[in-house]
């Protein structure tokens, strides 16, 4: 199961191709700057509706030309699902010919686990891209998430227009329908937070070799809030500087997740490949925790990323990867590919946009 093939046309560098993917697993070959990176961005666009390099979608379209399409073909148990992605202006995306209208439907049909540099910035990027890590984690297994964060993102706007035009009155009836949203917001990051501790101490011994433990800490922007009356008293005490600025200085919007190794920010003290090392660790944490959920198999997209990996731990790495319906690997040409190789795994070459 898996994609059995994928078409692009007019897709970044790739020259229209109907690509056969009749493995398991597939390593992409390349030099630098080839379409290796491209291809998977193939694939996460057919899984997640967006790309994971750009909010652009016109940035897709191969230079000069108007309109882009990807055709992939999903196999799975009970039926095989068609899904086409097209953008000329307007993004459309299809389901065995079905537009869809929201790309959560997507989401749940092919569940899809990226692993690539920028993950980095779980760790050690801003709040922001660590509220990311857990919204998507809980999001890939709880439908009703996206949702919860939506509505909560709604209020929160009309929370802060109110603020910037000094509406008193019409902000304590959005914060009476903000807060409950708030507390949803919080109660499952909070869940989730205590039980991804498991799957991530789990793969973090045995793969990361490092003398010390690393702990995640749940952070909340609002401490001890639990209750609607909690919530209110919350906003109250930054209600001030709420009207000074016009924008919401507290609330699960600001909440943030925290590495702790014996009690230290571990953060400021690790090194790159620390760093690096524990954002992949999170990924497979995040794969095993969603198998675990669910008991659906991801397809994982690995870019690059074996390639900081000292052999013995990129051999740790691999052995601990969660279970995966399909997965695309992608290499330099000197690396050494073969010591994590067996026969069932298709080898393409990428060069200048073909794959072959
Ligand atoms: N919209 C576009 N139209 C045409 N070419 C594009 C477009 N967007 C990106 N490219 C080109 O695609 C090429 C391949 O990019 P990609 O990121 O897939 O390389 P890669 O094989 O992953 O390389 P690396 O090993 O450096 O990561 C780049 O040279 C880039 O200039
Ligand atoms: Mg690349």
């Amino acid at each position: 199961m898996g994609f059995r093939f994928l078409k692009t046309y007019n897709f970044r560098n790739l020259k229209d191709a109907k690509i056969p993917l009749p493995a398991r697993t597939i390593y992409l070959v390349g030099e630098n700057g080839q379409g290796k990176s491209n291809f998977l961005e193939a694939i996460h666009l057919l899984c997640f509706g967006s790309s994971f390099r750009t909010k652009v979608d016109k940035l897709i379209i191969t230079h000069e030309k108007k309109e882009m399409a990807i055709i992939g073909l999903l196999e799975k148990e009970q039926e095989n699902v068609r899904i086409n992605f097209k953008f000329s202006g307007k993004k459309q995306i299809e389901v065995n010919g079905k537009k869809i209208k929201d790309r959560k439907e997507l989401l749940y049909n092919t569940p899809c686990i990226l692993f690539c540099h920028e993950d980095i910035g779980f760790v050690k990027g801003s709040p922001d891209r660590k509220r990311w890590f857990m919204n998507q984690t809980i999001g890939l297994y709880d439908p009703l998430f996206i949702d919860d964060l939506r509505k909560y993102s709604h209020l929160l706007k009309m929370r802060n227009s109110a603020l910037k035009e000094g509406k008193i009155d019409i902000l304590s009836v959005i914060d009476i329908q903000l807060v409950p949203q708030a507390l949803t917001i919080m109660e499952k990051r909070t869940k989730l937070m205590e039980e991804f501790q498991e799957p991530f101490s789990k793969v973090f011994s045995t793969i990361s070799g490092f003398k010390e433990k690393v702990e995640l800490e749940y952070i909340p922007s609002w401490k001890g809030v639990s209750t609607f009356d909690d919530g209110m008293k919350a906003l109250e005490i930054t209600k001030k500087r709420d009207l000074k600025f016009g924008i919401s200085n507290s609330g699960p919007h600001r909440d943030n997740i925290g590495f702790k190794a014996e009690g230290r920010d571990f953060t400021k003290e690790a090194s790159t490949g620390q760093l690096r090392l524990i954002s992949l660790i999170m990924r497979v944490a995040q794969g095993n925790f969603y198998t675990g959920k669910v008991n659906k198999k991801p397809i994982l997209l690995l870019d690059d990323v074996l390639l900081e990996l000292d052999p013995m731990r990129r051999k740790k790495f691999i052995s601990s990867l969660p279970e995966y319906e399909q997965a695309f690997f992608t290499f330099l040409p000197e690396e050494n590919i073969l010591n994590s190789r067996d026969d069932s795994v298709l080898v393409y070459n990428v060069t200048d946009g073909v794959i072959s």
